[in-house]
């Protein structure tokens, strides 16, 4: 049997790399005033169909949807915005008028054709303000996603910003846009021939080279804002500005659900290739009311952590694990293996590694164990040392020993150097 294709297991040599990441997003939420939130992995159907939109890649050829054992159809969630939102309706935060702030960690699905920094199951670190109108709020997430890459070391990544309008001014430019395709039908994908009433703006984002032929002279969203959307994409601009935040402006950055408006932005990190997205956001003021809330606007991102990493690796940027001081308590016979597992909790205790046998070696093995562990010290217990009451402990780097007395053990080795950082 084998993972599934597009999953993998993350094997001790590596779970530290996501322990690293997972720490520096902590961290940096804390410092930003973010609070936790754990959602189901799964939810009815429904909830994606609305939040995400009927018409996109995710909800029509993506999703992992199968219908349980009480006839229900449930999806595995393929993002966590949706379920965030629900969950800020079903526990009524948005009562006490107040801005929530919220992130999370956690595998996503989507059926992706896997390669290189796209999984069938992936993870993502995500934040979601709710209830925040002001473009302060947006500059404020580019800037704990950009804060998070710089803390790592992360170099070269470039913000991608636009605007793609609201419910008053994105029409009129959806129209201009389904009549400038129209023109160039004949050399669009199939697809997006399909897509191009219900769905246009995605035309701007399809890799397909006639696609992108004919949307490299299509008109710019930005050239349609109205006053409002102008305004407050200004002043995010400025808040960025502000912040030291250096951004590209992108007229063609459209993102892949259907729940933005206003921003939008990507940072991308353009070794990834064709997955150079790391992290993708925007705002989603009409959100929470298509889910059936009140009027509640919110903006936020994810970030692909698989894709962190294979930048974070590609950059050497992943520190090796703090070593704890490491000890081996080789123990011959019944009686030395019953000292010797008291010695081990305690050292346990102090905060030590111990290690025993556990596949019944000879002494001999066990000395060879302790060398190919990398332990720092090895105890060694056999008859002799049973009967003076005290264990030869030798220092694996310097080859010296000495004889300390069972009980005093713990405090020999917590005074001596500790093991490599
Ligand atoms: P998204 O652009 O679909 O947005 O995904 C965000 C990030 O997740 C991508 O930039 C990428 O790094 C990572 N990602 C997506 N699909 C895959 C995959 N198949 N394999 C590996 N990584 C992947 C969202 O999911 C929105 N919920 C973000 C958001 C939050 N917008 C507002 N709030």
């Amino acid at each position: 049997m084998q993972a599934l294709r597009g999953t993998q297991d993350i094997l001790p040599e590596d779970a530290y790399k996501w322990n690293y990441m997972e720490s520096a997003i902590r961290r940096l939420c804390s410092c930003y005033g973010y609070g936790e939130i754990r959602t189901p992995m799964f939810e009815a159907t429904e909830l994606f169909q609305r939040g995400i939109g009927d018409t996109t890649d995710v909800v029509t050829k993506e999703m992992y949807t199968f219908t349980d054992r009480g006839g229900r159809s449930i999806t595995l969630r393929p993002e966590n915005t949706a379920s965030a939102v629900r969950a800020y309706l079903e526990h009524k935060l948005y009562g006490d008028q107040q801005v929530h702030k919220l992130f999370y960690i956690g595998s996503m699905f989507r059926y992706d054709r896997p390669q290189a920094g796209r999984y069938r199951e992936f993870h993502q670190f995500g934040v979601e303000v709710l209830g925040a109108d002001s473009p302060a709020a947006d500059a404020e997430v580019i800037s704990l996603a950009y804060t998070l890459f710089q803390k790592l070391g992360l170099k070269d990544l470039v913000l991608h910003v636009n605007s793609i309008g609201c419910g008053k001014c994105r029409p009129v430019y959806r129209q201009k846009l389904i009549e400038y395709f129209r023109e160039r039908e004949e050399t669009l994908c199939d697809t997006c021939k399909d897509r191009l009433e219900k769905n246009p703006l995605r035309v701007l984002d399809c890799k397909e080279e006639g696609c992108r032929a004919a949307a490299a002279g299509a008109p710019k969203i930005t050239d349609y804002l109205c006053e409002e959307c102008q305004a407050k994409f200004d002043a995010l601009k400025r808040y960025l500005t502000a912040l030291g935040i250096s951004y590209e402006l992108d007229p063609q950055l459209v993102r892949g659900l259907d729940y933005y408006t206003n921003t939008a932005f990507e940072i991308q990190y353009t070794p990834l290739g064709a997955q150079s997205a790391i992290c993708g956001g925007g705002r989603y003021d009409g959100l929470v009311e298509e889910i059936g809330g009140p009027h509640t606007p919110s903006v936020g991102f994810a970030v692909g952590l698989e894709r962190l990493l294979l930048a974070l690796e590609m950059q050497h940027l992943i520190p090796e694990p703090a070593k704890p001081r490491h000890v081996y308590i080789a123990a011959l016979g019944e009686a030395a293996v019953a000292e010797g597992v008291k010695i081990q909790q305690a050292l346990r205790g102090e905060g030590v590694r111990a290690d025993m046998d556990l596949q019944g070696r000879s002494l001999k093995g066990q000395m060879k164990q302790a060398g190919r562990s990398g332990a720092d010290y090895t105890v060694i217990i056999g008859d002799n040392e049973l009967a003076s009451g005290s264990a030869v402990v030798k220092s694996m780097a310097e080859g010296s020993q000495e004889n300390i007395s069972f009980e005093a053990i713990p405090k020999y080795i917590a005074e001596r150097e500790t093991g490599v950082q």
